[in-house]
Formats: structure tokens, sequence, C-alpha cells
């Protein structure tokens, strides 16, 4: 398929490779900084497109690509639109409520085609780990362990000018931008939230606007209980996702905080855990974990089918990671709709 990319940053790069490796090719791309759109450029053999000539290039691309910053992109995402073009829209879908609202809107206005990009979903060990867990082996959810601790952007305050995160006016922190990643894996083994609890500091002085440590309580709607520990300032890296349940538990577990090693499990009927391991890595093999995303979002476009992380789950993302943020700026716990509930928004 022909793909525009709107941004040109680290991410983007892995989006068009993905591109091409599925037999596609770029059409053309647009950032505001000319060195990141010549990479891009570059490498795919695109031309670089001026703001007002975007729209120019979307009759002639099968979808586009949004990775800019999520403060940035209500503008492009329009442009897309507009043209009936669908979109890969990179999580997290925005930082406010306010623009979660003009993207619902815009969405329902165009009747838009809008997957997000909670790539890690689609990788092949958590793939497995959902498929078991959907088998009922290891029963209703009990507990669901989440703890990804490593060092990431700012890390001991260094490789600070590298990206839009540590940059004071573009700041979201890890509780809104990372997490979300985990809100969708969780409430698609376990179902959604009904109540999420959370304190998170920050230990750049420079930023105060970017949490790197969040550490979160939640019950979900089914009686279940869970926690997410996280961190982008740990200097081990390490990673364990847990789903146990009334009959079993499994564990999906490795070296870094999106490092997808072991899948080990253990059922109530079983004399000894048993183990998968995987080659899927996010930090050695980024592309691959972007592909399996565009995979699927390329599936779903030829089939006529529904996206398995639509607009809808970008919003509910953002529900839960501001609710997390009020709950430790408050101190309170906050009620929170069911995933997947954008009807308030
Ligand atoms: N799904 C994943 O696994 C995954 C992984 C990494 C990043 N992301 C997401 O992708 C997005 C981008 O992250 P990144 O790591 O590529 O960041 P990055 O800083 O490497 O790239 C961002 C790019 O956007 C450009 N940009 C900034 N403001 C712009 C504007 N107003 N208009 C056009 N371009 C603008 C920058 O020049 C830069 O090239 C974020 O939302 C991030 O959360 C997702």
């Amino acid at each position: 398929m022909k793909v525009f990319l709107i941004g040109c940053g680290d991410i983007a790069r892995h989006h068009g490779r993905a591109v091409v490796r599925l037999g596609g090719s770029i059409t053309g791309c647009f950032d505001i900084s000319e060195t990141n759109a010549k990479i891009v450029s570059e490498e795919f053999g695109c031309p670089i497109a001026a703001y007002d000539e975007i729209e120019s290039y979307m009759p002639g691309s099968d979808y586009a690509v949004i990775s800019t910053p999520p403060t940035k992109r209500l503008d492009y995402v329009e442009m897309v639109l507009r043209h009936h073009v669908p979109l890969y829209l990179e999580k997290p879908v925005s930082v406010t409520m306010e623009d979660a609202k003009k993207l619902k809107e815009l969405a329902e206005k165009y009747d838009a085609k809008i997957m997000v990009g909670f790539a890690h979903y689609y990788r092949p060990a958590y793939r497995k780990m959902l498929e078991l867990v959907k088998t009922g082996m290891f029963g209703e959810p009990v507990d669901i362990a989440f703890s990804r601790l490593s060092p990431g952007f700012g890390f001991h305050a260094k490789n600070m000018g590298a990206s839009w995160r540590t940059d004071p006016d573009l700041a979201c922190g890890m509780t809104v931008e990372s997490v979300s990643h985990d809100w969708k894996l969780i409430t698609a083994m376990a179902g959604g939230f009904d109540t999420i609890s959370c304190n998170y500091t920050g230990t750049l002085a420079s930023v105060p606007r970017f949490d790197n440590h969040t550490s979160i309580s939640i019950r979900l709607r089914n009686g279940a209980i869970g926690t997410i520990a996280a961190s982008w300032a740990c200097d081990i890296p390490t990673c364990s996702r847990a789903y146990i349940g009334t009959k079993g538990s499994i564990f999906l577990t490795g070296e870094g905080m999106f490092e997808f090693t072991n899948l080990t499990w253990k059922t109530e009927d079983m004399p000894y855990a048993e183990s998968i391991r995987f080659n899927d890595s996010y930090d050695h093999a980024t592309g691959d974990v972007i592909f399996y995303a565009h995979e699927s979002f390329q599936e779903c476009l030829r089939e006529g089918r529904p996206f398995e992380t639509p607009l809808a789950d970008g919003i509910s993302a953002l529900i839960y990671s501001l609710a997390a943020k009020r709950s430790s700026e408050e101190q309170i716990t906050v009620k929170v709709p069911d995933w997947g509930d954008i009807s308030a928004v």
C-alpha cells in the first residue's frame, strides 16, 4: 500500500520500513524539522511535502501515519480525514480531553477509519498470552500485576534534547504516554476498570511536567484488582506482566520495559510450569514490533474488518491516564467508565 508519513522522527522510520516490508511504498513525508524530513526522504526515496502541500498527497495514498508529538496533531488529522483516507494514529492520541473530543468529532464528521498504534498489542508473545488467557484455562482474573522498570527518556537527565518527551513545552510524562500501552494490554485480557488510584513523580527538575515514575492500583469491573509499576529512570531494565486467575497464572517477562522474552504459565492441573521463549524484542527489533501493527491494519483495510485498536481505545486510554494523574494530584480514587465507553467525551 502507498503511505504518507506526517512526522519523520524515530518511530516514523520504523513505520516506513514496515510499509516497505509489506510490499508498499512511501508517497511522501512532512515534518517541521527539515533534517528529519530529509532522513526519511532519503531512506524511502519519497518527496518532502510543504505544510500546504500535504493534502495534495492524500488522493494518491492508501493511508497516512501521524507520529508527531501528541499535542501537535489535530490539523493533520483533519487534512487526512477530509479526503477519507484511513489513518494510523500514534498513541497517545492526545494529552487533553479537549483534543480527544475534537478527534472524536472529526472521526464522526468524516466517518473515519482510524487505528491507534498500540503496537505491543499486536506482538507475537503478547498475542500468545492473550490467546491462552482467552481459552479460560487460568479462570477468572483475580490480580493483574504489571511491572516495567528501565532506563528511558531523560534517564539520569541524559539524552534530553533528543525527543519531544523532555521538551518543557511538549512533555506529557509516562503516565499519559507510555502507560497507555498497558491499559490496552490489561483490558484486552481482563476487561475494563472501575476505579484507578495512583501516585506519580518525576525526577527531572527542569521538566516538571515529565513524570517518569508511576505507581498505579486498579479495580476492574469484574472485581479483580491490579497494579502497574512503571519507571523510565531505573538502572536495572526488567518487566513482568502477569495475569493471575482463579485457576492458574501466566507471566510475560523480559529484561527491559517492553522486552517480551519468556512466557510462563501454570494452572492448578499442571504439575510444573511451562514456558515458551520468544525473540520478541522491542529494544533490538523495534521495526518488527511496528510491522505487526501495520500488518493487522492493512489486513483490516483489505477485508473491511474493524480495527482491534480503534480510536475509542485511544480515547479510553487517555481517560484512564488522566484519571491516574488526577488521583495522584488530588490524592483520591477516581471512578472511570468501562473500556471503550467514550459516550461522555
Ligand atoms: N507505538 C509505539 O510503540 C511507539 C514507539 C515510539 C513512539 N511512539 C509515539 O510516536 C509519537 C512520536 O514519537 P517519536 O519517538 O517518533 O518522537 P520523535 O521526537 O523521535 O519524533 C517526533 C517528530 O515529530 C516532529 N514534529 C514536532 N512537532 C511537529 C509539528 N508541529 N508538525 C510536524 N512534525 C512535528 C519532530 O520534528 C520529530 O521529527 C509519540 O506519540 C510517541 O508516543 C509510539
